[in-house]
């Protein structure tokens, strides 16, 4: 296990950062916050930040994020609070240049979950703590973040490990591609023509790759999970979709994980979610409770990757 004094060499240089995207902390950085975060999981490792407060702006619903993020400051001798921008002025049209300047006199950092990333940019252009990214329609990187952080776990390394995610070119998608290829991992985004990832991540995350790690779109799952080891899925609608929802219903069918699909794969293959599912849709429910344990392992580590993230932001190591 890496020294406490290794560890901090190593990520000091994150204190304070925003982490808007999975392209903002490197493999040296994301390896130790593993670290960091697996020995604050094993309890070998406390961390008291002493009394540091952590606003929550979120514009949409959430129960892992929101109530791993309260978890996990509670855990750091700090809290959270809530700045639903129902309750706020944002709700009354406060510019974000304004409320960014106020929050920072009085909160350590902010995650927020809204829709733009321009505006979760704009957050960060205008405050001076770290502003965290807790998922826009472009990224969702602290799921990625306990995502490898499971695969690692499952797997014992990442480096070669192929990930084959089905379904919806979205967010998730987009920091598992990001990530992956910071990591090592060969990830392919199969999905429905018209609905695969966003050419420039799939440029961005290729001009990260590291250790060889390939990173590919595909239209045929059949194809895509021949030899994986992990299958990712996610909902086939994100939230602010909801009305194309019946629409997606058809067109995304042939890309149900099954016991069909879960049988091409590698004979040691994972499956993970970042959850909410929507069974019968996306996943079976014979192939999400069969993977019960990974699935809910993985949201686990949103708990304990948020927590060494946070320890690393607000300076606690
Ligand atoms: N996976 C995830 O971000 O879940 P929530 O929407 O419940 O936060
Ligand atoms: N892609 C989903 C992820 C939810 C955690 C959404 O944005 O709704």
């Amino acid at each position: 296990m890496a020294s406490a004094f290794g560890l901090a060499s190593k990520l000091n240089s994150f204190s304070k950062n925003n982490f808007l995207s999975s392209s903002d902390l490197n493999s040296d950085q994301i390896f130790s916050l593993f670290e960091l975060a697996k020995q604050l999981k094993s309890g070998n490792r406390r961390i008291d930040l002493g009394n540091r407060v952590l606003g929550l702006i979120f514009k949409k619903a959430s129960t892992r994020t929101r109530v791993s993020f309260q978890v996990a400051m509670a855990r750091l001798g700090g809290q959270t609070i809530d700045l639903n921008p129902q309750i706020t002025q944002l709700g009354r049209g406060e510019p974000i240049k304004d409320t960014a300047r106020v929050l920072s006199r009085y909160c350590d950092a902010l995650a927020i979950r809204t829709f733009s990333q321009q505006e979760l940019e704009e957050y960060a252009d205008w405050a001076t703590i770290p502003i965290i990214n807790a998922l826009t329609d472009l990224e969702h990187p602290c799921q990625a973040l306990a995502d490898y952080l499971t695969i690692q776990e499952k797997f014992g390394e990442l480096k070669g490990i192929n990930l084959s995610y089905i379904g919806d070119g979205n967010n998730v998608a987009n920091s598992l591609m990001i990530c992956g290829a910071i990591l090592g991992v060969n990830v392919q985004i199969c999905s429905p023509t018209g609905f695969e990832a966003d050419k420039k991540i799939v440029e961005k995350a290729k001009s990260l790759s590291n250790f060889g790690s390939k990173i590919s779109i595909c239209n045929d799952p059949s194809e895509a999970v021949k030899e994986s080891q992990v299958i990712y899925t996610d909902v086939w609608a994100s939230m602010g979709q909801e009305e194309e929802q019946l629409k997606r219903k058809e067109i995304f069918e042939k890309y149900k994980v099954d016991q069909k699909l879960i049988g091409l794969a590698d004979e040691e293959v994972i499956i993970l979610h970042c959850l909410p599912a929507h069974r019968g849709e996306e996943i079976t429910e014979e192939a999400l409770e069969s993977q019960s344990r990974n699935v809910f392992d993985q949201a686990e580590n949103r708990l304990h990757v948020q927590q060494a993230l946070l320890a690393v932001q607000l300076g606690g190591l």
